[in-house]
């Protein structure tokens, strides 16, 4: 199986409690259980972490290039204002593809705003906790892709 680091940013802690309309009522532990097993119909063994913390962010994604083939990244708010989370992203030579529940295009101006995005292989947004589903799946279908060198 490959592995593959979920990493949730700031106040994605609160799901299921936190601003319901915007965000869902599900909370983080039971989106990380079906991740779980949606990762392994995949052929994924997904470990999910989430921080409060931008360092600790940073860290994760450092941490992951001694185990995880592939990230699937929700920065949380850091995504429209971190450089540093940016720089950690291009720095370390695994796929992530980042991940959002709302579709940030669509909401305050100052979420257009992605820093972090030019970095990623791609980004999903918009489809509540299923956007970090279809992460996977696309994460799967790029780890393929290039086993087989397509
Ligand atoms: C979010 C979108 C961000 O703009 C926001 O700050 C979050 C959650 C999302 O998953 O929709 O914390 O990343």
């Amino acid at each position: 199986m490959k592995k593959v680091l979920v990493l949730h940013g700031p106040n994605l802690n609160l799901l299921g409690e936190r601003e319901p309309e915007v965000y869902g009522t599900m909370t983080l532990e039971t989106i990380d259980a079906r991740l779980q097993e949606g990762g392994g119909r995949l052929g994924l063994e997904v470990n999910a972490r989430q921080s409060n913390h931008e360092g600790e962010l940073i860290d994760a994604l450092h941490g992951a290039r001694a185990w995880a083939q592939g990230v699937v990244f929700n920065p949380g708010a850091y995504a429209h204002t971190s450089i540093a989370l940016r720089d950690a992203v291009a720095a370390i030579d695994l796929p992530v593809i980042e991940v959002h529940l709302s579709n940030v295009l669509a909401r305050e101006g100052f979420r257009r705003r992605l820093l972090i995005a030019p970095a990623c292989a791609g980004q999903v947004t918009g489809f509540g906790w299923r956007s970090y589903l279809l992460a996977l799946q696309a994460l799967a279908w790029m780890l393929d892709a290039g086993e087989e060198g397509a």
